[in-house]
């Protein structure tokens, strides 16, 4: 017997396959993760994240350029300090003369069109490489103190607004920051600044490229004690209501491929927009199983950013965001 309803009937025209196309996705939809180092004259590929650089102010200028150019209009930046500026409190992270508060304010001055985001963390500061400050021993390991990790996250948002920062983006999962982080914003005048917070952010293997890019390895211990086991989901919906009462304005789930689950469970809990960071280690492997012919380089860039769309991210963090915006350009999207 012919089936009464065939599904083929509405893709096997091409027109009519796109117009029945439930997710699309614009390039201003991406946020573009970019490395910003000391120095001059400095564009150096990053191994495992090939196609990725760290750049010093002057040439990462320059290739903001580019990344307008290609349609996308917002870019989150990681500072790369001088590893002998480093400490134990991560004091570079919240200097006015600090990598990230220069980077700041030259882009604010030459390219006052881009949307500024600012990851706020201490792990790239550190001397042992943790998102918070060192408070006591347990079992012979130092536990990270949260309250007065918050204090200096906060500071370090303040110094990143005041540099020119039209979004900050408080990454370490320490407790209570985006509460502190808007209080202290707000006592200073800058009501305006939204917060995207990394509200649910795993404990993830995922993340290996980028320590590498900006030599944030923990030095002892791990992150487990502030960023969430990948067995949670549940804990991920009480992560980021406790991150909007606090006054998240955008929640943010990271990594994005192996948690669409949770992507798709707060997209049913909130109503706030929801981005979600496809990680160095999602984009390492995507593009070292396309170097070696084993997949199809567009194809797997633009099927893993309309799945994590489709989860339901309005937002998407990733290191194809400059890439897909040309795909998206030359009509490669289809
Ligand atoms: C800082 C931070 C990390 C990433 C973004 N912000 C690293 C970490 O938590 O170890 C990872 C981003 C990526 O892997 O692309 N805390």
């Amino acid at each position: 017997m012919s089936p009464h309803y065939r599904p083929r009937r509405l893709r096997e025209n091409s027109i009519l396959r796109e117009m029945v196309s439930e997710t699309s996705l614009r390039a201003d939809q991406l946020i573009y993760p970019m490395f910003v180092c000391e120095g001059q004259g400095i564009r150096q590929e990053i191994p495992s994240l090939p196609g990725q650089f760290r750049f010093s102010v002057d040439l990462l200028l320059e290739e903001l350029k580019a990344v307008l150019a290609s349609g996308v209009r917002s870019v989150i930046l990681f500072g790369i300090p001088e590893s002998t500026m480093k400490d134990a409190v991560g004091s570079q992270s919240k200097a006015a003369d600090g990598i990230i508060c220069r980077a700041l304010s030259a882009i604010k001055n030459e390219q006052p069109e881009l949307l500024l985001i600012a990851d706020v963390c201490l792990c790239e500061y550190t001397d042992h490489g943790h998102c918070g400050v060192p408070g006591k021993l347990v079992d012979s390991d130092w536990v990270i103190d949260n309250d007065s990790s918050v204090h200096l996250l906060a500071e370090t948002a303040l110094a990143y607004a005041r540099a020119g920062a039209d979004v900050v983006a408080p990454s370490d999962m320490m407790d209570g920051r985006v509460e502190t982080v808007r209080l202290v914003l707000d006592e200073a005048g800058l009501s305006q600044i939204p917060i995207l917070s990394y509200a649910a952010k795993y404990a993830s293997a995922f993340y290996g490229p980028f320590r590498d890019a900006v030599g944030s390895a923990p030095q002892f211990g791990d992150r487990k004690s502030y960023q969430m086991d990948p067995a949670n989901a549940r804990e991920a919906l009480r992560e980021v209501q406790l991150d909007l009462q606090e006054g998240a304005d955008i929640l943010m789930i990271k990594p994005a491929l192996p948690y669409l689950d949770v992507i798709y469970r707060v997209r049913e809990l909130v109503e706030v927009p929801i981005a979600a960071y496809q990680v160095s280690g999602e984009y390492a492997s995507l593009c070292a199983a396309a170097e070696r012919g084993w997949l199809d380089r567009d194809a797997v860039i633009r099927e893993s950013l309309l799945g994590i769309a489709r989860a339901g991210a309005d937002l998407i963090l990733t290191y194809f965001a400059v890439e897909a915006a040309h795909m998206m350009r030359d009509e490669r999207w289809r």
